[in-house]
């Protein structure tokens, strides 16, 4: 029987993409032990803005938050995002910082780290590979992952080169990862029968958002065409910006004979558990519904939907939503500019304010910004395509472009050592020291609260005996 397996990712991406991943951990912790009898290929729980957002919103240790999965999960693999050399943030940290920060996201209870880069420079996630393999534990998988995009230089053969590359790199798995859910079924067929021809029976995963309505069909022609693993939510988190439903891929996968290995109970005992959850953040806010609608405007502009509502603030903010239209015109032009770059964290948010500067200054690259200089420069590796030459002439002039592994390569411990004495006695373990490396102003905040709560709590044990 032809078996096709499920991510779940309501705890993580879905979470993400509805409602800005500020669900805090107490909230599902009631479902964990029934999710774990589910039978899904992985959970996706961890990673991506889930670390920042425990921190900074949620007054949560997002190490303690893994274990705590890890704890009522047991039998199920717990997977990650990873963005490479920039770990979950938004820029390149040494290759000992990488290296540590992954022996303790194995130590503490991941299984699957799923690993890119926003412009497929694979060098930049080979640190994060390796790393991975030194501290493997026999449940292990390091997952080497694509950020998909459309453009004249990102062809068939051009993924198929890629996915190659990473299958000799050790990945053990590859991913497709659509996240602005551009991908056409058209596209899947051909892409996917391509990469499967060429890298043989090695597990290939679909990643894809509901953004544009065309997941479900794109889903279905990854099927028929090889595809082994797909992500989806537990239907009240799907849709919209989030991924497929869980449910509906299940039944709609059985009739074709398929096996998924789900349990039908189970998952939908799951979805059931969610309900309640959605309508209280529909009824408080946090989960706005807009989010849940379809919108093809990506189809048009590449665009990813968070990208779009983060345009839509700041324009808001600054009284200029006039300038939207003229601005959403402006973003093919920069990227092209710019050499393609996958609009990709943190590469989306660079081309969205550059094309939003330009269309207010009213003249294109008048004011350019450091993050985009920096990209210039080649801080964040090497462009899908050349950068425009005018623009390379203006930011570089008489200086050499930089190579993004230099600075990356050299070990000082520096990090670690200004972490731990910057946080003085609010340090207790290494998770601590890496917590703040990665959000130093959210983790001082969150271990200052953490102590003083210990304090009081000791006061009154005291009192009371
Ligand atoms: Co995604």
């Amino acid at each position: 029987m032809k078996k096709v397996q499920l991510t779940e990712t309501v705890l993580r991406d879905a979470n993400q993409s509805l409602m800005a991943t500020r669900l805090p951990y107490s909230d599902y912790e009631g479902i964990l032990s029934d999710m774990d009898k589910a039978g899904y290929y992985s959970i996706e729980c961890w990673g991506g803005a889930t670390f920042d957002s425990c921190l900074r919103y949620l007054n949560e240790d997002p190490w303690e938050r893994l274990r705590n999965l890890k704890k009522n999960l047991p039998n199920t693999r717990l997977q990650m995002l990873l963005r490479g050399q920039n770990l979950l943030g938004y820029k390149h940290y040494h290759d000992d910082v990488v290296e540590k920060f992954i022996e303790l996201s194995i130590k503490n209870g991941i299984d699957v780290i799923r690993i890119f880069d926003a412009l497929n420079d694979f060098r930049n996630i080979g640190t994060a590979l390796d790393s991975t393999m030194k501290y493997a534990t026999p449940k292990t998988i390091a997952s080497g992952c694509i950020s998909y995009t459309q453009s004249p230089v990102h062809t068939v053969d051009k993924y198929i080169e890629m996915c190659k590359e990473l299958k000799k790199m050790g990945f053990g798995t590859i991913c497709l990862k659509d996240m602005a859910g551009t991908m056409s079924p058209y596209e899947a067929e051909h892409l996917i029968k391509g990469i499967k021809d060429a890298i043989g029976d090695m597990t290939l995963i679909l990643h894809t958002h509901c953004t544009t309505g065309m997941a479900y069909m794109t889903i279905t022609k990854a099927i028929e065409s090889g595809i082994d693993v797909i992500d989806t939510a537990t239907s009240c988190f799907s849709g919209g910006t989030s991924q497929p439903a869980t449910e509906t891929m299940f039944y709609a996968l059985r009739q074709y004979g398929i096996d998924t290995g789900l349990n039908e109970e189970i998952i939908n005992k799951v979805n059931d558990y969610f309900k309640p959850i959605k309508q209280k953040y529909i009824d408080n806010g946090q989960l706005n519904p807009k989010s849940l609608a379809t919108d093809a405007q990506a189809l048009v502009y590449k665009v990813p939907g968070g990208m779009l509502s983060n345009m839509i603030a700041n324009l808001t903010d600054m009284h200029a939503m006039d300038k939207f239209d003229a601005a959403l015109k402006e973003i093919p032009e920069v990227r092209k500019d710019l050499g393609y770059p996958p609009l990709v964290t943190p590469l989306s948010q660079m081309v969205g304010n550059q094309a939003v500067t330009n269309v207010l200054i009213g003249e294109r690259y008048k004011n350019i910004s450091k993050e985009v200089k920096n990209y210039i420069k080649g801080e964040y590796g090497i462009a899908p395509a050349p950068v425009s030459k005018e623009l390379v002439e203006k930011v570089l002039g008489s200086d050499k472009p930089v190579d993004c592994r230099d600075e990356d390569k050299k070990r000082t411990g520096e990090e670690f050592k200004a972490a731990k004495e910057a946080l003085g006695d609010l340090c207790r373990c290494e998770e601590d020291v890496m917590s703040y490396i990665c959000y130093p102003d959210q983790t001082l905040k969150f271990l200052k609260a953490r102590k003083e709560q210990e304090e009081n709590e000791a006061v009154y044990t005291i009192e009371e005996m």
